[in-house]
């Protein structure tokens, strides 16, 4: 028996992986993190499966239904979106399994920055404009942030910002950012990325909070960074015509010479 940890995705349930998709589909049990799990996802679950969803649920709670189906010797698939390596509190079960000897493995998934990234089209990393995504958030009520973690210490870099769990704060977002990037700093949100629904505003930094009005779905991320909008950045190296690398050797005495082997 097994406990999976699977990243469901942004939302669109084509998002999910074909490991996550099979895993899914051979587990007896499946608890899912509430509606931002599409149902196109627990569509794999196998026929009667036993499928729980655990946003009214305590940790202790989820941790009795796991213990459960490892005393019934039934494989769980635990779903949580975007991928598990941001806040999905998958570090707290994890700990209890180990405490409990239940095995458990983890399945990626693909985040929600790279999913608001893909809707927007962009690279968010160009050459001589940022090289730094900082993903990132404000401190929530169940959640305050580390006293040194703050919007203007990252701003401070001029890195690229993904920051998720914000947009209900977002004149203050906006008030921290302003004085490092300036009000012409192109900002994009975007809403429920990948599913139906989604919805994008891009603007600046100055004009963000008109062009987003009252909207207040909160299932949002803010990405700020001048790469947003770039379109004078350099072209990578890595593709240059003159750029001798491994599997594309230039010039007289190149780098990595063709062995012949
Ligand atoms: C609890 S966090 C989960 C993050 C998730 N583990 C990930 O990999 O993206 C929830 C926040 O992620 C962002 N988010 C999750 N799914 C999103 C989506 N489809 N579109 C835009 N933002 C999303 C929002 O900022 C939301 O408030």
């Amino acid at each position: 028996m097994t406990v999976h940890f699977i990243g469901a995705g942004p939302g669109a349930a084509d998002l999910l992986t074909l490991r996550g998709r099979d895993l899914i589909a051979a587990s007896k049990v499946c608890l899912y993190a509430g509606s931002l799990i599409p149902e196109g996802v627990l569509a794999h679950c196998p026929p009667g499966a036993r499928i729980v969803n655990t946003a009214s649920l305590s940790l202790d709670e989820i941790i009795a239904e796991i213990a459960a189906a490892h005393a019934a010797g039934q494989d769980v698939a635990r779903l949580h979106s975007g991928d598990l390596s941001v806040w999905s509190a998958m570090g707290e079960q994890l700990r209890r399994l180990r405490d409990l000897g239940i095995p458990y493995d983890v399945t990626p998934g693909v985040p929600s920055f790279a999913a608001a990234a893909a809707a927007l089209g962009a690279e968010l990393t160009l050459p001589g404009q940022a090289q730094s995504v900082v993903l990132t958030r404000t401190s929530g009520r169940a959640t305050a942030m580390p006293e040194t973690e703050n919007l203007a210490a990252f701003a401070a870099t001029g890195a690229v910002l993904a920051i998720h769990l914000s947009v209900h704060v977002l004149d203050k977002v906006i008030a921290d950012l302003t004085p490092h990037y300036g009000a012409d700093c192109p900002v994009a949100v975007i809403w429920r990325a990948s599913w139906p629904d989604q919805r994008i505003v891009r603007a600046t930094l100055g004009t963000l909070q008109t062009a987003v009005g009252a909207e207040m779905e909160r299932t949002a991320l803010i990405l700020v960074g001048r790469t947003l909008a770039a379109e004078g950045f350099g072209e990578s190296r890595l593709y240059a015509g003159d750029y001798d690398r491994r599997y594309r050797p230039v010039g007289t005495h190149p780098r990595f010479p063709d062995t012949g082997a």
